[in-house]
């Protein structure tokens, strides 16, 4: 325990712990595990929203252009800090829908199969969102899911992908892949995929590549320009604490910006804002990522967003994991402490690439376990068959939280 306090004092970020709210359990801060799914709400969102719901009552219509932070133009202000967050250019970023939408709506621009090039490569098992928006696609230009989609597989008795497996695949596909599209952070087992080596590959057979950046943004380094990405995705709920269900962001390589004739799907909110109010009627596409946005921007839930980034912007990435390598390092040994107390076995899937995520395969224990830990003031999750998902985000959970985890772990399996 002293060990932990003391490395909570050292810790450069330990004041962020206070910017943010907590569920409580049993009268305390919970032990929060599931930044992964749902970040926790940063204390400064609501004023980001108040204001917006300020300037509504006061403004009306006319927010769109005289309220503080116009809303108009509100969704500019989150590229930039954003563009850090994911290595990208600000004019390569825009955020807008959500993010299996996203993904859609990407596919119209870098999905564009032919009798020759039509498959996809994805990871196997993907997040089923993302199987399901695959599949829909593949169906939609005429072809077979079983035909175009391939699946890059674990090896027999692993639990990760091998990116030389991943590259080989792309190869042994060649002048037939179309695209290679995976959630760049696993959602299952935390890996962090070589994402330079993969777009590379891709690219060199002439296909487009696309990332899934859901468990990975906010969580580990990204440098989607320098890797030459051509398109990636992420909702914001995760780790940039924007709130449930909220906005996703996109990332589209700055070298098909500026394009009139790209395939797209287009809306008012994508073309020149100067000449957008003549209402003529041809699109004349912002040179910016915003040229993708269809809809007028949703402000209220960017309000809670920009927060967020806000916080983002003070901290930087590097902090961020710089404390996340040690936290979740020590959560690995708090674990293997623990397993040498009792009976049951740990196996941590999570390969060394990996972010905050820790999977745990509980051998020995059941959902009881589980159970035990929601009741004792542990947020965490659980995968079927018998995995449980611990995310110490490092903006708010401290090294004292992981120690009172391993704690209240040990008690829940020695009171069997
Ligand atoms: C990897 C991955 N892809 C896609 C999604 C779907 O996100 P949304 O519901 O915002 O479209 C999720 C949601 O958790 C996810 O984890």
């Amino acid at each position: 325990m002293a060990f932990a306090q003391d490395l909570d004092k050292k810790d450069p970020l330990k004041e962020y712990r206070e910017r943010f709210h907590y569920p409580q359990i049993n009268g305390k801060d919970v032990i929060y595990f599931t930044g992964n799914s749902l970040g926790l709400q940063p204390k400064i969102a609501k004023s980001y929203v108040d204001e917006i719901m300020k300037d509504w009552a006061d403004l009306a219509v006319e927010g769109h252009f005289f309220a503080e932070k116009p809303w108009w133009d509100y969704h500019e202000r989150l590229a930039k800090p954003l563009a850090k967050v994911v290595g990208a250019r600000p004019a390569e970023v825009s955020v807008m829908n959500t993010l299996s939408v996203n993904l859609h709506f990407l596919m119209v621009s870098f999905y564009r199969p032919n009798q020759k090039r039509f498959k996809i490569i994805c990871e196997e098992k993907a997040f089923p969102s993302d199987q399901y928006m695959l599949q829909s696609q593949v169906r939609f230009h005429g072809f077979a899911p079983a035909e175009a989609i391939i699946e890059v597989k674990k090896r027999e008795g692993e639990h990760f992908w091998r990116t030389e497996d991943v590259i080989s695949k792309i190869n042994e596909v060649g002048d037939e892949l179309a695209l290679v599209l995976i959630g760049g952070v696993n959602y299952y087992n935390g890996q962090v995929f070589d994402m330079a080596p993969i777009t590379k590959s891709g690219k060199d057979v002439g296909a487009f590549v696309g990332w899934d950046l859901a468990h990975a943004v906010g969580n580990v380094k990204l440098k989607l320009h320098d890797w030459d990405v051509d398109f990636a995705a992420w909702c914001s709920y995760k780790y940039m604490n924007s709130g449930p269900g909220n906005a996703s962001g996109i990332f589209v390589n700055e070298k098909y910006l500026n394009q009139k004739d790209i395939p797209r799907f287009e809306g008012w909110w994508g073309t020149k804002k100067e000449s957008r109010f003549l209402m003529k009627p041809e699109f004349e596409p912002i040179d910016t990522a915003d040229a993708w946005q269809v809809s007028n921007a949703p402000v209220l839930s960017l309000a809670p967003y920009l927060a967020s980034l806000q916080l983002f912007e003070e901290v930087g990435m590097e902090s961020l994991i710089a404390k996340q390598k040690v936290l979740t390092s020590y959560l690995e040994f708090i674990l293997q402490e623990i397993d040498k107390e009792v009976d049951s076995t740990f196996e941590v899937i999570t390969p060394r690439e990996r972010g905050c995520q820790l999977s745990v395969f509980l051998h020995g224990e059941g959902r009881a376990l589980f159970d035990y830990l929601m009741k004792n003031g542990v947020i965490t999750d659980w995968r079927e068959p018998n995995v449980i998902r611990l995310a110490p985000a490092p903006f708010y959970c401290s090294f004292e939280d992981m120690y009172n985890f391993g704690q209240i772990l040990k008690q829940g399996i020695l009171s069997k």
